[in-house]
């Protein structure tokens, strides 16, 4: 907090005093709330310069590429932690000590069993239907199966809700899977690790012991840290703005599954591989960028640019790296998908339209080739980020319960018709 204030000289009125706020580090902020008093509102669509919340959770420096969760590096996590320790600093705040971990796997481990007669759930879907609408509608309907412990004003029960979610998560998400290519469900093993046990359950099959690499179920863990959260975005605000309400969490993440689908956020991941293999070849490329520059042209390339970046995405140079490791490790050389990547990076790298607008490759541009590489079908990818995101949605929910807050209601301002007559009949 600080001492100073801005002054807003309105024509007609008198000035007004709004108090600044500083937090730990960032931008200060101008607290805006008595202008409603006043009868005036504030106009940012897109929320470009709002501060909706004050959080302590994950900060970012757009202009220097920085992103810290709970202060600590993403690069620094992505190389030395694993995901679930990265989700106890994200909803505890500290990391954890060796035995906290411990404790803390063995708690999620106990919650990826679904009930199960959620199977029938699933059962009713198309077997073509998009995974992701699978997952909005089975995870929303995870609060029929667990109401026993939904008061979200008791700390004990948020922390259980964000045990089960973290823990069903992987689960739901290879039904989604598994359910679209007529193979039976795996149940979950609690002998494997979190990003094993995911691999065992999308790729296994009852008739064999399932075999996880090891490097690949570590590519696997860094998509799911470098995903854990990203503060206010579009799916976390979502989040936020049902949780506002006294939702239930189930509903609540339900809502952020939602949000997250489409293409300008997590929906990309999908769009670049689209994108990549609509492009199909080195030489289509300059056409393609000639349309991204098009402004008569809806098409934009997809896994560029940030709201918030206006530099690297810190996340997406370690996903180049793990990139490269995996296509490595799997010993896929000249992957042409990767080829035309490269090669579209480094036009867009150099070229005035991208420099001048500051836009840089962000964290769905790489990870669709990983995840490709492994061996997961590209309607997959958008589930797989929810499913990492999941931890930060409810860090950030559970943050929101902790502290007073108010119901999120934002104001207009009105175009439309004034009062006028019904016309008599
Ligand atoms: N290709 C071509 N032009 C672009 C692109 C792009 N990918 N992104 C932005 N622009 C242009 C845009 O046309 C505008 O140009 P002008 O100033 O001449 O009108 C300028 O850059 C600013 O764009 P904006 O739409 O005002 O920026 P925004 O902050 O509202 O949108 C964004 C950010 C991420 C939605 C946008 O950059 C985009 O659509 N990118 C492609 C989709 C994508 O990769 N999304 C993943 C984001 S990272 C992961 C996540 O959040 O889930």
């Amino acid at each position: 907090m600080s001492d100073r204030k801005a002054i807003l000289h309105i024509e007609g009125m008198a000035p007004i005093e709004l108090p600044i706020y500083s937090g730990t580090t960032g931008p200060d902020v101008i607290d805006v709330r008595s202008l409603v008093s006043k009868g005036i509102f504030t106009y940012d669509p897109g929320f470009v310069s709002t501060a909706s919340c004050e959080s302590k959770i994950t900060y970012i420096d757009g202009d220097k590429g920085v992103l810290l969760h709970r202060g600590y590096p993403i690069e620094e996590l992505a190389n030395n932690s694993s995901y679930l320790e990265t989700c106890y600093l994200l909803i505890y705040g500290e990391l954890p000590t060796t035995e906290q971990l411990a404790d803390f796997e063995e708690q999620v481990s106990k919650k990826t069993m679904v009930h199960e007669q959620l199977v029938n759930l699933f059962r009713g879907f198309r077997r073509d239907a998009h995974p992701m609408a699978i997952m909005c509608g089975v995870v929303g309907a995870l609060s029929a199966f667990y109401h026993d412990r939904l008061d979200i004003s008791d700390e004990a029960h948020r922390e259980e809700s964000a045990l089960r979610l973290i823990g069903k998560m992987p689960t739901l998400a290879a039904m989604s899977y598994k359910y679209s290519i007529g193979q039976p469900f795996m149940y979950p093993r609690n002998d494997l690790n979190y990003s094993e046990n995911f691999l065992h359950m999308m790729f296994g099959n009852p008739c064999e012991e399932s075999k996880v690499d090891p490097v690949l179920a570590r590519a696997m863990d860094k998509i799911f840290m470098l995903h854990a959260d990203h503060e206010q975005n579009a799916s976390t605000s979502t989040v936020r703005l049902a949780g506002s309400s006294g939702a239930n969490p189930f509903a609540c993440i339900a809502s952020g599954i939602a949000a997250l689908w489409g293409p300008a956020h997590g929906g990309a991941n999908e769009a670049v591989l689209d994108m990549l293999e609509e492009i199909g070849d080195v030489s289509q490329i300059d056409t393609f960028i000639a349309k991204a520059k098009d402004k008569n042209d809806p098409f934009r390339l997809m896994g560029f640019g940030h709201r918030v970046y206006k530099n690297f995405d810190p996340r997406a140079k370690v996903m180049r790296q793990t990139c490269d490791e995996v296509l490595d490790l799997l010993g896929i050389e000249d992957d042409p998908l990767l080829q035309i990547a490269k090669r579209l990076e480094q036009i867009a790298l150099e070229d005035e339209y991208f420099i001048q607008r500051k836009l840089y490759p962000n964290v769905d541009f790489y990870s669709g080739i990983i995840l490709k590489a492994i061996g997961i079908p590209t309607s997959m990818f958008t589930v797989i980020f929810a499913m990492a995101r999941t931890v930060g949605w409810i860090a950030h929910w559970h943050e929101m319960h902790s502290g007073p807050y108010r119901i999120g209601r934002p104001r207009q301002l009105y175009t439309g018709e004034t009062a006028r007559e019904y016309p008599k009949k």
